[in-house]
């Protein structure tokens, strides 16, 4: 179904460059050929209608570009739930990974998945991510480990995102923990990395960018900076998991390094932070996972951007620290945990996210030329999306100019 013209929007969030979200009020977005032909205030010029013209009337509606989800753990077998009593003893993130929990227990349930089980529970995922309005995403692999599994959950992703309406882009994160076959032999992990994985996930163009776990217990700043050099050399485009919940210095290097992003950052310092600012490293906030993993804590998210960070904000959809797909979640804790203004939260999950993607000459706005990824929430503005939380907003999804989701559900 091609789409042509939406109409009557009370709100448009363009989300172009600059302060603000470059929000419209009483405006239209016209599209063609899967691009975004015309937008402003007030109706469209009467030469954009045409006898085939199909409108969407978005009176009392908010329109933003597509939504995009930075950073997410797609492709895994099994859940979690089980984890939850030994959370609400008390029990922290890193003792139960300790323990053999936590991201292990997921890397045994994907390491007996079936593709076709994989394909089937990633589908699912991406099904309620579109619903809810996400229209491109980044998965990464990691929850393999080794070399048949790893390989397995890429090529989900491949596939997936040749049939699927949402754009996944692939990361490849081996370096998500040490696998139980290497304990106590990190070194030979690392070197089983770029020596094995990492030259033939790219000689078959199985992910674009690469990510490490730089934390305590998992991979020290040293061991994270060899990997990401060695990605580096070998044509990954670099993201960490930087100062998640001990400072380590992530942020430091991900300025050093020239990473296109850095992700979780709670616990970076100011110095981190500066050296992001200063080599433009997009930093990617988590909120939901600060929730989930009840630290009573949030990124700074205002001094970053205080100190010229580009702020993206993202689900990190995984079994362990964000069990949930949906970007409207994570608006209302990036408003009340961190004090994200709505603009800046749509900011963070449109423009700022393609930033963290590297596709912002493509997505992430509502502007002439840009893909047309465009949502339609059932919301008169974006302060009533956050405010009236827990619930879907979403009416219509248009991807690449075409109807997706009507009336909040997916056409087939
Ligand atoms: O981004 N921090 C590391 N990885 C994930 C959690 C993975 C898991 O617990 O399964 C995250 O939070
Ligand atoms: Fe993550």
């Amino acid at each position: 179904m091609k789409v042509d013209l939406i109409i009557n929007a009370s709100t448009i969030a363009c989300c172009t460059e600059g302060e603000g979200a470059g929000i419209i009020r009483e405006g239209y977005v016209a599209v063609k050929d899967g691009k975004i032909t015309a937008l402003g205030e007030g109706n469209a010029p009467g030469d954009i209608k045409g006898p085939g013209t199909r409108i969407i009337d978005a009176s009392g509606k908010t329109v933003t570009p597509g939504l995009i989800d930075p950073h997410t753990h797609l492709v895994h077998g099994g859940s979690r739930e089980k984890e939850l009593p030994l959370k609400l003893k008390g029990v922290s993130y890193l003792e139960i990974l300790k323990m053999g929990g936590g991201i292990l227990s997921t890397v045994k349930s994907t390491r007996v998945a079936s593709r076709e089980e994989l394909m089937a529970k990633s589908r699912k995922s991406l099904d309620r991510m579109l619903l809810h309005g996400t229209t491109t995403v980044e998965a990464k692999s990691g929850y393999g480990l080794d070399f048949d599994t790893e390989i397995k959950c890429l090529e989900v992703a491949a596939k997936l995102n040749a049939s699927h309406p949402i754009d996944i882009v692939s990361t490849y994160m081996g370096a998500h923990a040490v696998p139980e076959e290497f304990r106590g032999n990190t070194q030979g992990y690392i070197d089983f990395m770029v020596k094995k994985v990492m030259p033939y996930v790219r000689e078959n163009n199985l992910a674009e960018f690469m990510d490490v776990f730089c934390e305590e217990g998992v991979f020290s700043p040293e061991e994270s900076r060899v990997i990401m050099q060695k990605g580096k050399e070998q044509g990954f485009k670099l993201k960490i998991h930087a100062d998640e919940i001990i400072p380590l210095q992530g942020a430091e290097l991900a300025g050093e390094l020239g990473a296109v992003s850095a992700e979780h950052l709670l616990a970076a310092s100011e110095a981190g932070i500066i050296a992001m600012a200063e080599a433009g490293v997009t930093a990617v906030l988590l909120p939901g996972t600060s929730f989930y993993l009840m630290l009573g804590k949030y990124a700074q998210a205002r001094k970053m951007m205080d100190r010229g960070v580009r702020v993206a904000l993202a689900t990190d959809y995984n079994p362990g620290s964000c069990p949930t797909e949906n970007l409207q979640a994570i608006m209302t804790f990036a408003c009340f945990g961190m004090k994200m203004t709505p603009e800046e939260i749509i900011k963070g999950m449109t423009l700022n996210a393609a930033y963290a993607l590297d596709r912002a000459g493509e997505i992430g706005s509502l502007q002439v030329g840009k893909k047309a990824d465009i949502v339609v929430f059932d919301a008169p503005n974006l302060e009533y999306m956050v405010y009236h939380f827990g619930i879907n907003h979403v009416d219509t999804v248009i991807k690449n100019g075409k109807i997706v989701v009507e009336n909040g559900r997916i056409l087939q």
